[in-house]
């Protein structure tokens, strides 16, 4: 696709400059030194580098500027020469060789300089052989990358906390993670996806005691984790009554941690309910996890940390409890309580070294959000301090909260926390409503199933769509329109190009003889060929909202395809090369969401 049309033209105008353009400008050298003109050549000559030339190569973002534009201002640096006087020269020069065979192999059939750009066109057919050939070729690992080969990532992303809810900042950890995820394995790495489940910490001293205390109250064998989150609220309500259960629960923790069996039982019980509970949730959000390490599994492991923190002279003593200090940029790390008991970010040390030592990350990637975000700065920093070398490689993948429309329904069981489950139904009922509006034709068991993919989907790619840094509102009629920059949009699109194919009764042939004749269907090709970049520039920032965007813009180039062209009933050839452009849309569409998480329904 893009990327090969990229590195083919490098390496044809890594000839073109360092032959045909060089050859000429030397004409104009000769009254320099025989040195300096063989410094010329020479720097002349690293600009020209394929390389290089794949660095600098532009998308003009329209059409009219070509597909890609080679910036002219490297070599005239070199020259002390004007890039549009470059531009020029390099222009008539290249005009010449369009007829010949290399060129013609390309499908460069056109060049104009622009300012300090040379602006290069390509023809359909080069094109399409190039998306089409990819499409057949690569399959389901379309616009896939190998830069990431030989390498692993470990991403911990969704890491909910044993005993309550998941809630809607939880949704972004899960989505955006998996998407990061998935997106990582496009480009070749391995991936190892790491739930750091919240099971550890004094709050589960308060719910053992709470459970011995009130737990036969609770309808446990039928509705275990609502039994479980019940008597968490419960605790925390007569918490604020009786201040001294706080104390009890505190002691019940210490002797969790000491190692007492009938509590550790009673402990693995909340785990096991908890993890049943959000599996279902990971299920209907489409995510997988490679391992469970909870901050339990640290446990053993915090001795060896705040021996080593001690031996490197960096644990200090600060009112009883063990300390860090890491200057006058943020507050102490926090590494063990007075009263004895280990912290979140003793175990998140835990982990970062397990994560580098025992499975091998060359990455280690952390989606939470943004209000942890003094947490991770300070476990990075202490782990610098250690001398780690690959403290550079843990990265805190930061987003935004959610910001409800004033006035906005939404049912919460208790308090501000919006619960993800709550959020998923709604979408679901809510869809189910405009489907069998829309297409009162459907059984119920599709109508089922197709709110179930467009309703996640939607709160999911609404959750995706913008950067992540930043706070998302959350806006049911943008999130469910079927029209607007959403993803039952993007679904749609989707069922329209599969509806066509099945009227069309055969898979269409992926030609690419015909020179195309609409405007939109150059736009769509182009559009349809930066799939790979695309996922590309999607790693590299850690963005899925890059993707998003961008199946957005194949939606909307696509819309207008299909508004201004008849595409079945064309004479055969149009007809046959048009339904081979329908197919690469909905092939990429499909593709693109997948990687997002998200399904594809084939109507709706
Ligand atoms: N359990 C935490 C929460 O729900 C998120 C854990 C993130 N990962 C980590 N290694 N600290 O807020």
């Amino acid at each position: 696709m893009f990327k090969q049309l990229r590195q083919e033209t490098s390496l044809y105008l890594s000839d073109f400059m360092s032959h045909s353009v060089l050859n000429e400008l030397r004409k104009s050298w000769t009254m320099e030194s025989p040195e300096k003109q063989a410094s010329l050549a020479e720097q002349f000559l690293v600009a020209s580098s394929a390389d290089a030339l794949d660095r600098v190569l532009e998308k003009p973002k329209k059409l009219e500027h070509g597909h890609l534009a080679l910036p002219l201002f490297p070599f005239a640096k070199v020259l002390r020469m004007g890039p549009p006087q470059l531009a020029a020269l390099a222009a008539g020069l290249l005009k010449a060789k369009l007829q010949e065979a290399q060129a013609e192999k390309l499908g460069l059939i056109g060049v104009e300089p622009a300012g300090g750009f040379l602006n290069l066109t390509f023809s359909d057919r080069a094109l399409q052989q190039r998306l089409f050939g990819a499409l057949v070729n690569e399959g389901e690992r379309l616009g896939y990358s190998t830069r990431g080969q030989g390498k692993r990532i470990v991403i911990d992303y969704s890491s909910p906390n044993v005993a309550k809810p998941m809630h809607v900042g939880h949704l972004r950890a899960t989505v955006i993670g998996q998407a990061i995820r998935n997106i990582a394995e496009t480009q070749g790495y391995e991936v190892i996806g790491l739930n750091h489940l919240g099971d550890w910490g004094v709050q589960f001293g308060k719910l053992a005691w709470a459970y011995k205390e009130w737990g036969s109250q609770y309808d446990f064998k039928n509705k275990p984790f609502q039994s479980l989150f019940e008597i968490y609220v419960r605790f925390h309500e007569e918490a604020e009554k009786s201040p001294e259960l706080e104390a009890k629960g505190s002691m019940v923790f210490k002797n969790l941690e000491d190692g007492d069996t009938a509590i550790a039982e009673i402990w693995k019980m909340f785990v096991d309910i908890s993890l049943v509970e959000y599996q279902r949730l990971w299920d209907l959000l489409g995510v997988k996890h490679d391992l469970v390490r909870g901050e339990s599994f640290y446990n053993s492991r915090l001795k060896v940390v705040e021996e080593m923190l001690e031996k490197k002279g960096l644990l200090e003593q600060s009112q009883g409890a063990s300390v860090v200090n890491l200057g006058e940029e943020m507050p102490p790390c926090l590494i063990r309580k007075s009263d004895g008991a280990s912290l979140y970010a003793t175990r998140d040390l835990a982990s970062a070294i397990y994560r580098k030592e025992d499975l091998k990350a060359d990455l280690n990637l952390y989606v939470v959000g943004v209000d942890q975000s003094l947490h991770f700065k300070q476990v990075f920093k202490v782990l610098e301090k250690c001398g780690f070398e690959w403290a550079k490689d843990c990265h805190h993948i930061a987003f935004g909260m959610y910001r409800f429309k004033e006035g906005m329904k939404m049912s919460t069981r208790k308090g501000q926390v919006v619960f993800l489950e709550d959020v998923l139904n709604q979408a679901i009922e809510r869809t189910a409503e405009v489907v069998a509006e829309k297409n009162p034709n459907l059984s119920a068991v599709e109508r089922a199933s197709i709110a179930r993919d467009v309703g996640v989907g939607a709160v999911a790619f609404n959750d995706l769509l913008f950067d992540r840094v930043k706070n998302v509102e959350f806006d049911w009629d943008r999130i469910l329109s079927f029209e607007g920059d959403s993803g039952p949009y993007v679904q749609y699109m989707y069922v329209r190009c599969a509806s066509l194919i099945r009227k069309y009764g055969k898979e269409p042939k992926m030609t690419t003889d015909r020179t195309l004749s609409a405007p939109e269907e150059r736009e769509l090709v182009r559009v349809l060929m930066a799939y790979d970049d695309i996922l590309e520039t999607a790693f590299d920032g850690f963005k899925p909202n890059v993707l998003a965007q961008y199946l957005l813009e194949v939606c909307a180039v696509f819309s207008r395809f299909y508004h201004n062209n008849r595409i079945l009933g064309e004479e055969a050839s149009v007809e046959e090369s048009r339904m081979a452009l329908v197919r690469a849309t909905k092939e990429i569409l499909h593709q693109g969401l997948k990687h997002l998480s998200i399904r594809t329904p084939e109507f709706m």
